[in-house]
């Protein structure tokens, strides 16, 4: 099953318990728990339900977020690592508790999670210990049946792989859903769509990438990272799912008869060059008698510290809550998050909240990535001043891009394999930053905070909220 049913747009005024904003499956999964225990919520989605990153997961169920629990002690102390933990088998636990609970049939399998280390990779044995000082169900095994050399991996048993969509489905019955209504303003309890608003006590904010940027700074404690699929078939089949232990390695995953192969991940808007490309050769070497179904790109917002927030939003509207940050770990997070802020708005206490206060700041795991968000903050907005225009547009060859300049103003320009000519501004509407031309998949991206557009300027991917601005490209 991969339709979900279709909901009308807001057009009237609404009283509520609590609005969620964002039908993905952690804004979905919260109106379920607040809608079970009696709470009139409604949901508010910009486009079409799951049509954001839940929609494009590979749907690996797991605890083990990579190489995580050394890294989770050090910079939070014994503790918090492992509510953390607790948090994620929990969710396991609970996705597992409720698809059998609401009969879901989406080919649900236990499997067990593995990052692998390569012959001259790092030593897996620190990770081992720290997995289990912080109780998980872990194992060092040796790794057999992939096409290449892999010395060992560290694995969590008893996770799982599942189909989201028939779970996502089965959540809806008796939820006020409203879809292409866009919330353009939270103000005091009131949301405000284009043609309707809502009233609640409560207000969650669960759109990927927090949209009220009046309390919380997110935009300076998040950055997106993008990363590449290729769906194979013909390939022998794996069992189950391998991570390479360095995160901007590979990735493989049995999904039915399809394999999926992951890699080339990268800050978004650090244009890296010929992503699809590298991981196709990968694919050839590994897989030479595997077939290309298709090849996709998405991608998912991480913390300064690589731990989600959830929790309230900022001190200053003990009503507004958040979940954001999951750094492609979204569908354990989700369960997280509905339990969380379900317990938070009902003010009961959920055992593993402190961890993911969004209010936290440890500077150990944070500085670094802080400086690094500045640093891509100014050289953003100085690359606007300093851009030289690269060529004219006459010179721009068909299926490529290239900044103009004409009268004195830059238009990023893109020319198509039928030789029409598009015309935007690069400059992201978001804060101003100068927009990268992502050749892989033709669109203009911000380095900044992760805007993303298509080449007619459609906005694609938050935080900006406008499309980019248009010329007529025949003027240059
Ligand atoms: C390629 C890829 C692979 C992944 N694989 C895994 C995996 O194997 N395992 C795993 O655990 N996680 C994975 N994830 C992450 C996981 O899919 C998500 O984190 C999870 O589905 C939760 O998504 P979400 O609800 O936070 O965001 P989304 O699904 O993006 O939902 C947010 C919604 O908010 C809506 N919205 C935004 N702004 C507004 C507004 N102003 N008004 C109304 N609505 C708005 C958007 O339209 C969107 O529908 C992966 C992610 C990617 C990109
Ligand atoms: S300036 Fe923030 S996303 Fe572009």
């Amino acid at each position: 099953m991969d339709k979900l049913p279709e909901y009308p747009r807001l057009t009237e005024h609404l009283i509520a318990d609590v609005a969620v904003i964002g039908g993905g499956m952690a804004g979905l999964l919260t109106a379920f728990s607040l809608h079970r225990v009696g709470l009139r919520v409604v949901v508010l989605e910009e486009n079409r339900l799951a049509g954001g990153a839940t929609g494009r997961c590979t749907a690996r169920l797991s605890a083990q977020h990579g190489l995580f629990c050394e890294r989770l002690i050090r910079d939070f102390g014994e503790h918090l690592a492992r509510q953390y933990v607790m948090a994620q088998l929990h969710a396991v636990k609970q996705y597992r508790d409720l698809t059998a609970a609401l009969g879901v049939d989406c080919g649900w399998r236990d499997q067990t999670s593995r990052v692998c280390t390569a012959p001259n990779g790092p030593d897996l044995s620190r990770e081992y210990a720290a997995a289990v000082l912080l109780g998980a169900p872990v194992e060092l095994q040796a790794v057999k049946g992939l096409p290449f050399p892999v010395r060992e991996s560290v694995c969590f048993t008893n996770q799982a792989t599942f189909e989201p969509l028939p779970l996502f489905a089965a959540l809806l019955p008796g939820l006020a859903v409203y879809e292409h209504s866009p919330v353009r303003d939270v103000r005091g309890h009131l949301v405000r769509c284009d043609s309707g608003s809502v009233e609640a006590r409560h207000i969650v904010v669960a759109t990927r990438y927090p949209l009220l940027e009046r309390w919380g700074f997110y935009h300076l404690r998040l950055r997106q990272e993008q990363i590449h699929l290729l769906e194979l078939t013909g390939a022998p089949p794996i069992d189950g799912w391998y991570l390479d232990a360095d995160t901007r390695g590979w990735s493989l995953q049995q999904r039915g008869n399809s394999l999926i192969l992951g890699g080339g991940l990268h800050r978004s808007g650090e244009y890296q060059g010929n992503s699809y490309d590298r991981l196709r050769e990968q694919a050839r070497l590994w897989f030479p008698e595997a077939r290309e179904v298709r090849a996709w790109s998405s991608q998912d917002c991480v913390t300064m510290d690589g731990v989600p927030y959830i929790g309230r939003y900022g001190a200053a509207a003990p009503y507004l809550h958040v979940a954001a940050g999951f750094g492609r770990w979204g569908l354990t997070n989700s369960m997280v998050a509905a339990t969380l802020l379900t317990a938070e708005i009902l003010d009961k206490h959920y055992p593993y909240a402190e961890v993911f206060s969004p209010a936290r700041f440890f500077p150990s795991a944070s500085i670094e990535a802080m400086m690094e968000g500045a640093l891509y903050a100014i050289r953003g907005k100085k690359r606007r001043l300093y851009t030289v225009a690269e060529r004219e547009t006459a010179a721009i060859p068909r299926g490529s891009a290239a900044i103009v300049r004409h009268h004195g103003r830059q238009y990023g320009v893109y020319r198509d394999e039928q030789d029409r000519l598009y015309a935007v501004s690069p400059v992201c509407p978001h804060r101003g930053c100068a927009l990268e031309w992502n050749a892989d998949d033709k669109t203009w991206d911000c380095p900044c905070h992760g805007s993303r557009f298509d080449y007619t300027g459609r906005r694609l991917d938050c935080p900006a909220r406008a499309a980019l601005k248009q010329t007529d490209a025949k003027l240059l």
